[in-house]
């Protein structure tokens, strides 16, 4: 069982990095092996839709993303961890997403290569806010839910905590433990 964090902050450190820290642990407490891509140390623009994947599967822009294609395919599970800017996701977070646009064809199925890999693959989001209503970043939760449900990966739920200053989640005991069982819910159910 291979389990992949994503982590879309800039902030290394900060209170989606604390949280997704926190998740890995409960996937490793539960047999997994984990790792953590932190996107803003990587290379990854935006899609160009030159459409060159809908016939390859592979994606034309040469840059980190075509790594961490692998690196989705390989695992079992992804986990990903992203503070809400401007009631979305960040800028690292979006371009990662809308590079997953290679594992399509034209109309949106999976590319035969990738579909025995990625059917049933386990998708977790933890998001944080600044806000105290958490619900402020449910545009995320849909975005991600929504592209679970369309293309029949398994949603394995949110966990949304509100802090704001870097680090401040670490005191919010409640938000790591409900991460930690993420972490051990994608790694064993
Ligand atoms: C550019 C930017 C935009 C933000 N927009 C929002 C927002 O729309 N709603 C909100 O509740 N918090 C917003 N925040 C606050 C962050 O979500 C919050 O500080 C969060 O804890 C950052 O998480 P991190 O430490 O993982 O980077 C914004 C922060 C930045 C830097």
């Amino acid at each position: 069982m291979k389990v992949l964090g994503i982590l879309g902050s800039p902030r290394i450190g900060g209170n989606s990095d604390i949280l997704l820290d926190q998740a890995l642990a409960g996937a490793k407490d539960a047999g997994a092996e984990v790792e953590k891509i932190i996107l803003c140390q990587k290379k990854i623009s935006g899609c160009f839709d030159c459409g060159k994947c809908n016939a390859t599967g592979i994606c034309a822009v040469q840059d980190d993303m075509p790594g961490i294609h692998q690196k989705i395919l390989e695992a079992n599970a992804i986990i990903h961890s992203v503070p809400t800017y401007f009631w979305s996701m960040t800028a690292q977070m979006k371009a990662y997403l809308d590079r997953w646009c290679a594992f399509f064809d034209a109309e949106w199925r999976w590319h035969k290569q990738y579909y025995p890999k990625m059917k049933g693959k386990k998708v977790g989001l933890i998001t944080v806010c600044a806000d105290p209503n958490v619900s402020t970043a449910d545009p995320i939760v849909h975005s991600f839910k929504t592209t679970c449900d369309f293309t029949k990966l398994k949603w394995m739920g949110t966990v949304m905590a509100s802090a704001s200053a870097k680090g401040e989640i670490a005191q919010n005991e409640s938000a790591k433990k409900e991460a930690f069982a993420l972490g051990q819910k994608v790694a064993t159910l």
